[in-house]
């Protein structure tokens, strides 16, 4: 990378964050932080393209820019941006932030790459026919080292095989998995996307695992 590109990257980065900031408590500005910095990492590790590790790194540092929002303003603001709410969203509007957040980063900053905007928008649920960068965003959200449970990180992190082109799948249903013991036994709705996640994983990993038992 030249110089001037790193210039420029580090003037984007600091907009970002100031922007960001002041959306945020600390602890969840370093949480931001901490999804950014493991995104990066985790899509260096997996030999994602330059322009799939930036997208990664963007989308960790602002997954959460509307975290902060209560749960009737964020219904009022999938109501004024004209988002779906689902009867489910109704039960736990905490869903909607990913959605309002990903709409927020599309109006204010300018940002219209798909990718990174639905690394945003499903960061939480997951969904059927998630991108790598996707994933990506998915775990790092869930082992960042600035504020999660550092036992589960490790955990975590002891999953990845770097040889295994597999690695990510495994890794995003694990923690789907454990999301969806945690929701059971909490009693709590589980979003239908996050089964269906789940399920698409099983079954790629399952189709997976044919093909190398055929050759
Ligand atoms: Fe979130
Ligand atoms: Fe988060």
């Amino acid at each position: 990378m030249t110089e001037t590109n790193t210039t420029l990257l580090d003037a984007k980065d600091n907009t970002l964050k100031g922007w960001l900031q002041h959306r945020l408590s600390d602890e969840r500005y370093q949480h931001s932080l901490g999804a950014q910095k493991k995104a990066f990492e985790i899509a260096q590790n997996f030999k994602l393209t330059p322009v799939e590790c930036e997208k990664a790194a963007i989308a960790g540092l602002l997954h959460d820019c509307a975290k902060l929002m209560s749960p009737n303003a964020l219904i009022e603001a999938c109501n004024q941006m004209n988002l779906p709410i689902t009867d489910e969203d109704k039960i736990s509007p905490q869903t909607l932030h990913p959605f309002v957040g990903a709409e927020w980063v599309r109006q204010e900053l300018g940002i219209a790459d798909e990718e990174i905007l639905n690394a945003i928008r499903y960061h939480t649920t997951g969904r059927q026919g998630m991108s790598t960068v996707e994933k990506v965003v998915y775990i790092a959200d869930k082992i960042e080292e600035n504020t999660r449970n550092p036992l589960y990180t490790q955990k975590i992190t002891a999953l990845f095989n770097f040889k295994d082109p597999n690695t990510l799948d495994k890794v995003c249903l694990y923690i789907l998995d454990s999301t969806i013991t945690f929701l059971i036994e909490k009693r709590q709705v589980i979003h239908t996307r996050t089964i269906e996640a789940r399920n698409d994983l099983v079954n790629q990993l399952k189709e997976q695992r044919h093909l190398v038992n055929k050759q």
